[in-house]
């Protein structure tokens, strides 16, 4: 058994910064993958709804890993500079800011879609609308896949600069 009292506070710490992390990450993938499946045009009220739950959870989530990962480096890493010197890192938060920018145009269309629910009404969504928000799902997708072999390379320390 494992004693939770016996290990030292600030490997528990790092350990819970890491969980959040990663679970985060867990969380929005995931939320991707329902959206990617949701999408289509015209969509029933009870998709439509669906859709703009998971677009908030998404963002919580991005959130979370966005902090978390700022933690890590801070304070519960290898050190910041660690991290700093290493392009591989800035390749990793650049691909974060990407995927997050490209998340604009669905969030937007999804913030706008709740007017239109709250009066018990059907979003309107386009054969077009459907396939574009479905591309932009999709290289989302690839680029959340791509983060993890950035920050496992990272982690190792590859990338950096021979002292
Ligand atoms: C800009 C936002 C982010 C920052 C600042 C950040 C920062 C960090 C830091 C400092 C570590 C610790 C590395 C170590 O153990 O020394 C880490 C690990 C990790 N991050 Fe992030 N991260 C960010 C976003 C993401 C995203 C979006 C994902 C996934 C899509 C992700 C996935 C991972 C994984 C899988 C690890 C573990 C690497 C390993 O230990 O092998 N991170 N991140």
């Amino acid at each position: 058994m494992i004693g939770f009292a016996a290990i030292p506070p600030e490997v528990l710490s790092q350990a819970g910064v890491a969980y959040v992390h990663y679970v985060s990450f867990m969380v929005c993938f995931g939320a991707l993958v329902l959206e990617r499946r949701l999408i289509k045009p015209n969509p029933s009220k009870q998709d439509a709804t669906l859709m703009v739950i998971t677009d908030v959870v998404y963002g919580l989530a991005a959130l979370a890993l966005l902090g978390s990962g700022i933690l890590r480096v801070l304070y519960f890493g290898q050190g910041s500079a660690f991290y700093t010197e290493n392009p591989l890192f800035w390749w990793k938060v650049g691909t974060y800011l990407a995927v997050g920018g490209l998340s604009l145009y669905p969030t937007i269309t999804y913030i706008l879609w709740a007017i239109p629910l709250r009066k018990g009404e059907l979003p309107k969504v386009s054969e077009a609308l459907a396939k574009r928000l479905g591309w932009i799902l999709n290289i989302e997708l690839v680029g959340f896949a791509a983060i993890p072999f950035l920050a496992t390379l990272m982690a190792r320390g590859v990338g950096l600069p021979a002292a």
